[in-house]
């Protein structure tokens, strides 16, 4: 009996090691753009909140997330913030309608560019992708770090989009900037533009135009939801740069500051080369020499691995 008891006490200290105290991944949250961005983090229904759900991250600001192991959920970028006269927060783009800085629960308002995470699914793998399924408001870029498997790259959408925003499509802010740009979707709510009804099959909902004007700015997003085949990128052992407004010219300096890099990344296949991206063809920046080594994953198991043995002596004990 005791015996059973400890075994199972043994499970849960190595699985609270693993999924508690030690992170199964970091994710860096950049902010390359000329503004504040107020990234909102969800975590998916029944998996528990990071440590921040909400924050303000000013231009040139990083900030570090660690998430425990089989963490599964999705990071957006809010604008144009602010603050009204009761000290109710909102946001023009990306709103999540808590009236504060963390969302707590909430998703964004769409149209939302949205980076999508689950950690630890099938075979271990991380899957993740960037998605404009609900629209797009600000460019987003993925990076791993130190991860492998065969199609462990970045993903995200760098071309402005709110320039290129079909005018149907187009969310223009009262002075007159526009700030985002809805799905098909979204805008016209019709069955075969959202996949439902008579089109809730990948064989019935097929590309429109309007999703192709987004497939053809960024190749590597979710341009519909049946978009999977080229959107969906699966590591194992990766940590995560997330990069608002990846700007050629900023992350070559980020390169060497916060060594954002991504040496098999191919930044020719993020961007559309008939598009016009001033110096996009250099997004990737200089090869990384990141150790992985060091970082959250192979900390985790000689930490957790090192207890587990302490208790496994513990055991002889008894
Ligand atoms: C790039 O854009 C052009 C023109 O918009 C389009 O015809 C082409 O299919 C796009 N390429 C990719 C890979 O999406
Ligand atoms: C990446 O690999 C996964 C698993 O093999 C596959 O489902 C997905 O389509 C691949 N994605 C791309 C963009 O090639
Ligand atoms: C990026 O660099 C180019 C040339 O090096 C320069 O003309 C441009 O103004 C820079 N853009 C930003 C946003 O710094
Ligand atoms: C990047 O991808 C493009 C198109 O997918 C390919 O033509 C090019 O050779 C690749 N470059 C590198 C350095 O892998």
């Amino acid at each position: 009996m005791a015996k059973i008891y400890l075994h199972v006490l043994f499970l849960t200290l190595t699985n609270f090691l693993i999924s508690g105290v030690y992170p199964s991944a970091t994710f860096t949250v950049v902010n390359k753009c000329e503004f504040t961005v107020w990234p909102g983090i969800l975590s998916n229904a029944g998996i528990a909140p990071l440590s921040t759900t909400g924050f303000a991250l000013q231009k040139g600001e990083s900030r570090i997330i660690n998430a425990p192991s089989s963490w599964g959920g999705r990071f957006w970028g809010r604008t144009r913030c602010s603050e009204d006269s009761t000290g109710k927060f909102s946001c023009l783009t990306g709103d999540c309608g808590s009236g504060k800085i963390d969302c707590a629960g909430n998703g964004a308002a769409p149209p939302t560019t949205l980076a999508e995470f689950t950690l630890d699914g099938d075979s271990g793998m991380d899957f993740y992708d960037v998605s404009l399924v609900d629209g797009y408001n600000v460019p987003m870029l993925v990076v791993p770090q130190g991860g492998s498997g065969v199609n462990c790259t970045s993903t995200g959408c760098i071309t402005d989009l709110n320039g290129a925003c079909p005018s149907n499509l187009r969310v223009t802010s009262s002075d007159g900037e526009d700030v985002a740009c809805k799905s098909a979707c979204l805008a016209f709510g019709k069955e075969e533009f959202c996949c439902n009804g008579a089109y809730s099959t990948p064989d019935a909902c097929k590309p429109s135009s309007y999703s192709q004007v987004f497939k053809s700015a960024c190749p590597r997003a979710y341009s519909y939801a049946y978009d999977d085949k080229t959107s969906t990128f699966t590591c194992a052992g990766a940590d995560y740069f997330i990069t608002f407004c990846p700007s050629p010219n900023a992350s070559k300096k980020s390169s060497s500051e916060i060594q954002n890099g991504g040496s098999e990344d191919n930044a020719s296949s993020l961007i559309n080369n008939t598009m016009v991206y001033e110096g996009a063809s250099q997004v990737s920046g200089a090869p990384s020499i990141y150790a992985h080594f060091f970082s959250s994953h192979a900390i985790a198991f000689p930490g957790a691995f090192a207890v587990a043995a302490a208790v496994l002596r513990l055991c002889q004990f008894f």
